[in-house]
């Protein structure tokens, strides 16, 4: 009746346009209507994660789509949980977390109401099992959950972790991943769709952080001409202006009304953009070389926990 995700065949990156497939999962996932489920932040969040996790692991097309669709319908059941308790700022009582866990039983129920959908219903159902049988609601075990649950979870976590929301600051990446770390190392959390997850968010981070040491050259550099012209300028207020002075300026192609405030005001404002670059790549690299730390580790994780897997270059078959 599920497909579990068996063997994994290697594809060439580009043959999935993920933009289209997501444009066309939106049409399939239309008929649901009523139920809004792409208006939350969290669900197009774990959707995204759910993508890069696909991507990395250059998982086929259908899976990718099946995988897709899951991180959209994985919390519908939350359509049924009282607006009380889902957007409650404070911890849940006991009673409060019972009802929340609902939202999986929910789920299940209403995805099972569509033929269409039917078959990714255990997913929704089981995205907060733990492998040693500790979540819920079932109690499931590491052989009895697909998959592609596994990977649902670990999207599902970090995007809750990650994110901001009206009630809570989110983790900064490394510290997210270091809090599923330690459920894996406790044996709740699989190692392996984190590893993935970590391959993407590292290279998308190193591609920001390679967009802003540009610009902090960028920036430095118009520090420098910002300064040639100060010295210009000083030199006119000193002595007024003299048609060598008037001719250095010319080089410059100033708009018209630029003068001296104009250009004072700008250099202070780069110099303080100059600063807050550099805080921001300092950041970003401390961030990279943490998550690079961690993949190693989860890589490792794999190895020992999840001996099943061989991982070969950049693809994954198991
Ligand atoms: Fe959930
Ligand atoms: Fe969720």
């Amino acid at each position: 009746m599920f497909n579990k995700i068996k063997k994994i065949n290697v594809l060439d990156r580009n043959k999935i346009n993920y933009a289209e497939l997501d444009k066309e999962l939106k049409v399939e996932l239309a008929i649901l209507g009523g139920l809004d489920i792409f208006t939350s932040a969290h669900i197009i969040g774990v959707a995204n994660n759910t993508q890069k996790i696909c991507e990395a692991m250059d998982l086929d097309y259908e899976t990718t789509k099946q995988c897709m669709l899951s991180a959209y319908l994985h919390d519908v059941g939350k359509i049924k949980i009282p607006s009380a308790i889902l957007q409650k700022q404070e911890r849940l009582t006991e009673e409060e977390y019972e009802i929340m866990k609902m939202h999986t039983i929910y789920g299940y129920e209403i995805v099972m109401g569509y033929d269409q959908f039917k078959y990714l219903a255990p997913i929704v159902r089981g995205h907060h099992e733990n492998l040693d049988g500790s979540g819920y609601p079932d109690g499931l075990t590491d052989k009895e959950i697909t998959e592609e649950t596994k990977l649902i979870k670990i999207a599902d976590i970090y995007d809750a972790l990650t994110q901001k929301r009206q009630y809570k600051e989110g983790f900064a990446k490394s510290e997210a991943v270091e809090i599923i770390l330690e459920d894996i190392r406790k044996g709740k959390t699989g190692a392996k769709y984190l590893y993935f997850l970590l391959i993407s968010v590292i290279k998308e981070l190193q591609e920001t952080y390679n967009g802003d040491v540009t610009e902090y050259q960028k920036t430095k550099q118009d520090i420098e001409t910002l300064k040639e012209l100060d010295k210009i300028y000083k030199q006119i207020y000193d002595r007024g202006y003299t048609s060598s002075l008037s001719k250095k300026l010319d080089r410059y192609e100033l708009a018209p009304g630029y003068d001296m405030t104009t250009n004072s005001n700008l250099l202070s404002r780069n110099i303080s953009k100059l600063e807050s670059l550099e805080k921001k790549l300092a950041e970003e690299k401390s961030e990279i070389e943490k998550l690079t730390w961690q993949s190693k580790e989860a890589y490792k994780l794999i190895k020992r926990r999840e001996w099943n897997v061989k991982i070969f270059g950049k693809n994954a078959i198991w």
